[in-house]
């Protein structure tokens, strides 16, 4: 077979989570350039319609979007049905994409982001969507992946699923340590995390012709400030961040027959950020 041949996903159906945010776009264009069917689970109504319409002017493509949360067993079933009820078959292909991406108040006396603050509710809503929703997705679309001897489930972890994150890249001049900002704990944990969720599927099912990787891409320029980008490029031997469609064609890779001996491994791609 014409290696070529081996990206092209004719056939496939394909859930995503989160898929309204920035990332999730250039996964379902990379999908979709690939003649795969995308659906798009994301709690963002307003996203979602942005998305669909995205879709139907540039690539004339009809999309199904649904709005759930996917920290929500029932919401979950119920957009598996609504997808069966409209292909008349279950996704082969998920990707656990969604995330929080918490903001902490500015100013505030007491920085929530830090360690010495970190709120409970805060650690359970973010584990609930970037690990809970991941596990339960997988369970839900898994079951029929298993059941019908394929499918795929890709994990979208982060090279700070890998490595620790360096806090002197959010320090501030002016502020006493006990105001600099951090990045949460729930950051590393969610995607250390999902890096240990992947092992476990991959291992689970793969007598049942069910494949799952990792993904863990660096960040990704966008419109950063200068002082931010200035340090963290110096922590990347490419000197420089990811550009948004960047990743597009490891998806496809990591999706398609093109990676059909990959299970259980982690792809980083981060400018050589995680080997520094
Ligand atoms: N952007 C980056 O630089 C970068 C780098 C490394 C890893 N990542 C990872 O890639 C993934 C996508 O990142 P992004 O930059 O597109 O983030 P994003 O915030 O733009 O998108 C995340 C999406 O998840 C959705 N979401 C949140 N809670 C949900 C819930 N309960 N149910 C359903 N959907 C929910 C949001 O509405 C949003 O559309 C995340 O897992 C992120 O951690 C991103």
């Amino acid at each position: 077979m014409n290696v070529s041949n081996l990206f092209d996903l004719k056939n496939n159906l394909v859930v995503i989570t989160g898929g309204a945010g920035l990332l999730g776009k250039q996964h379902t264009e990379a999908l979709i350039e690939a003649n795969a069917e995308v659906v798009i689970l994301d709690i963002c109504k307003t996203a979602l319609s942005d998305l669909k319409e995205y879709f139907f002017l540039e690539y004339q493509k009809e999309i199904l979007t649904l709005e759930v949360d996917i920290t929500k067993e029932e919401q979950i079933l119920k957009a598996k049905e609504l997808i069966f009820d409209k292909y008349n078959k279950y996704p082969n292909i998920l990707i656990n994409n969604a995330a929080i991406d918490p903001k902490f108040e500015k100013n505030s006396k007491v920085n929530k982001s830090r360690l010495e603050n970190f709120e409970l509710n805060q650690w359970n809503l973010e584990i609930s969507v970037g690990l809970s929703g991941a596990m339960l997705c997988s369970k839900i679309f898994g079951i029929e992946m298993a059941k019908n001897s394929r499918g795929v489930i890709l994990n979208i972890a982060s090279d700070l699923g890998v490595i620790a994150p360096d806090q002197r890249l959010y320090k501030q001049d002016g502020l006493s340590d006990e105001e600099q900002n951090v990045k949460p704990v729930t950051y590393s944990v969610i995607k250390h995390g999902i890096i240990g969720l992947t092992k476990y599927i991959a291992t689970y099912w793969a007598d049942k012709g069910v494949r799952c990787n990792a993904f863990a891409p660096g960040g990704v320029f966008n419109n950063h400030p200068d002082e931010f980008l200035e340090k963290v490029t110096n922590l990347i031997p490419m000197k420089r961040m990811a550009n948004v469609g960047e990743y597009k064609s490891s998806i496809l890779f990591l999706c398609s027959d093109a990676s059909s001996y990959m299970n259980g491994a982690t792809l980083n791609m981060d400018g050589g950020r995680s080997v520094w």
